[in-house]
């Protein structure tokens, strides 16, 4: 990839010798309207440093530098020096960059240092609501950002398996519980046990006894309680995989709260050491009141251990496991205050390395008909969600083509109807709450998945009815006429493709998948003004040549977009 902001900024530090190539790169920019060039130079700064006006000196730049054979023009306008490139160069490079298939968009600022992302960690025994999709969905999302950037990747999912909750659970299970039901059902029936003990101990407060000394056993290592605990895990994982599989999600690791409980001694211990832990009406906690927080629980009353607990032997085990570059948590913001605890308490205990532990929050997804709330019992699967896309894309692609067979409306069903859905989770700023709308999700002609695949398929459809010949010498770029490329639709989705890789690194610096989604949308909608505006197959052999390559780029560039945000780009819908 030709940098042309390195180039541009080492050619204006050497016409200035105040200024150094470093702080020229931070000055180039690239304006919004192309009319003011592909990049300017402000010189505000400068004027200051030399004492001169900024508009003489952007002449002067101006004027030293016009006739190189990067720019097509270079002109003074005001403060500022606007450089046009030559576009005929900036559109073979970009294409000979879009034309490396698979690798176009990526980079290798990793350097294969490891990263490790979490994401998803559902609780067990508990629905997979559409509040769990985003951290599983923008999770893997970053997952795929941090790759295309080069570096390894380690995917853990962090499932809520261990607490007290699970001494309910039992106790439930033995005084209501029922084997088929759960293997039929795992989830709901567990759920239901689960308020139903609740219920109960309203009425019977022994059973809140019963179920803190089944999780005291369990803790303890007894076979009967370790052995039902087990086979709820599973069974919700089985659930849990199938959706999963739907969204062609998968982890390295699924080792979840439990395996950390025998790692936490070491710190409760080390805390104690310290003079970190305190006690309070039974509990142990770690006071962090110096710095703005309320207490980090490390152990409750009876001596059990606690999310916080577990969540600081994890990331130790972390560290001393994989020596993480960096170690990224996609949860809820909710967890914010949380999260900023137990580091405290990492940090307090000596661990520097916590600083290169992210907590990367995201806001909150409601339903149109307001349902969200697992506590109210109105639990949304996602399952259900997405099988409903799915039905829904369905009838959607049936209708457009009467006369494809039962397999293809199947198969563009689901990447259309389950991209929908992801797609429409990475749109939004992710720290943004946002109501989930069917209309919008599945809109073909909206700011949504549908309407980039649709554009994607569009290019192939191009490419279909050129023949192969003509798509044959469009990617040997040899032959290729950029002259034919000039003109102001296709130059901006050149700017656009050129502007992908670049793109990626920013969404990974900001952990925002979003970032990737936008610039995706405007590829597609550049790639359309394109389509509208010229005609793509003209008679004329070499400029169809040209404008086929312009296509090949732009179906690249949209389908390693696509890659990036996990979905799937489809040929023909
Ligand atoms: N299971 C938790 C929940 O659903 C999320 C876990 C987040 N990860 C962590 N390391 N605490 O709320």
């Amino acid at each position: 990839m030709v940098n042309y902001k390195e180039e541009i900024s080492k050619i204006i530090a050497g016409q200035v010798s105040e200024l150094s190539e470093e702080d020229a790169l931070e000055l180039v920019e690239i304006p919004q309207d192309p009319a003011m060039g592909d990049y300017a130079f402000p010189c505000f700064r400068l004027a200051k440093l030399l004492r001169k006006s900024p508009q003489s000196i952007a002449a002067d730049i101006a004027q030293a530098i016009a006739d190189r054979p990067l720019f097509e023009k270079v002109e003074q306008v005001n403060a500022y020096v606007n450089m046009f490139l030559s576009k005929e160069m900036y559109t073979r490079s970009t294409l000979e960059d879009a034309m490396d298939g698979e690798n176009f968009g990526k980079t290798n600022v990793g350097d294969g240092k490891l990263v490790i992302v979490e994401y998803s960690s559902p609780n067990i025994a508990k629905p997979f609501h559409i509040g769990h999709i985003r951290s599983t969905v923008i999770g893997n999302s970053i997952n795929l950002i941090y790759r295309a950037l080069g570096y390894k990747v380690r995917r853990l999912n962090h499932v809520g398996d261990y607490g007290t909750q699970f001494g309910k659970m039992i106790v439930a299970y033995r005084h209501w519980g029922n084997e088929q039901d759960v293997k039929d059902n795992p989830i709901t029936t567990l759920l239901g046990y689960y308020t139903k003990f609740h219920v109960e101990a309203e009425k019977h407060p022994e059973l809140d006894d019963e179920a803190r000394k089944a999780f005291a056993d369990l803790e303890k290592g007894q076979e009967e309680e370790v052995k039902l605990w087990k086979w709820f895990r599973e069974e919700s994982m089985k659930e849990f995989n199938r959706v999963y599989k739907m969204l062609d999600i998968e982890f390295d690791e699924v080792d979840g709260e439990s395996f950390y409980s025998d790692k936490m001694q070491r710190f409760i211990d080390e805390l104690k050491e310290k003079g970190l832990l305190e006690e309070s009406r039974g509990a142990q906690i770690v006071d962090l009141e110096e710095y703005g927080m309320p207490p980090a629980l490390i152990t409750k009353s009876d001596g059990s251990t606690l999310y916080c607990t577990r969540d600081i032997a994890t990331a130790v085990y972390r560290k001393e496991t994989y020596d993480f570059y960096k170690n990224i948590y996609v949860v809820a913001s909710q967890q914010n205050l949380y999260f900023q605890q137990w580091m405290k308490v990492v940090e307090l205990l000596g661990y520097d390395w916590v600083k290169d532990c992210i907590h990367v929050p995201f806001g909150m997804v409601s339903l149109e008909d307001g349902t969200m709330s697992t506590r109210a019992g109105r639990v949304v699967f996602l399952e259900d969600v997405l099988n409903k896309a799915v039905e829904k894309t369905r009838e959607i692609i049936a209708e457009k083509n009467p006369a494809a067979d039962e397999a293809f409306i199947d198969d563009v069903a689901h990447q259309v109807g389950i991209g929908a859905v992801i797609f429409q989770e990475l749109s939004n700023n992710k720290i943004k709450d946002y109501v989930f709308k069917w209309d919008k999700v599945l809109n073909f002609d909206g700011e949504t998945g549908p309407y980039v695949q649709y554009t994607h398929a569009r290019c192939a459809s191009v490419l279909r009815k050129a023949g192969e010949e003509t798509v044959a010498k469009a990617w040997n770029l040899d032959d290729v006429d950029f002259s034919y490329l000039n003109s102001d639709s296709a130059y901006a989705l050149t700017r656009l493709l050129y502007a992908l890789p670049q793109t990626v690194v920013e969404a990974g610096e900001k952990f925002e998948p979003s970032i990737i989604t936008r610039h995706i949308v405007n590829i597609a909608q550049a790639y359309n003004r394109f389509y509208h505006d010229e005609h793509i197959l003209s008679e004329n052999e070499e400029e169809r040549v040209a404008k086929v390559a312009l296509t090949i780029a732009a179906k690249n560039g949209i389908r390693n977009g696509l890659a990036l945000l996990g979905m799937k780009a489809p040929e023909r819908m």
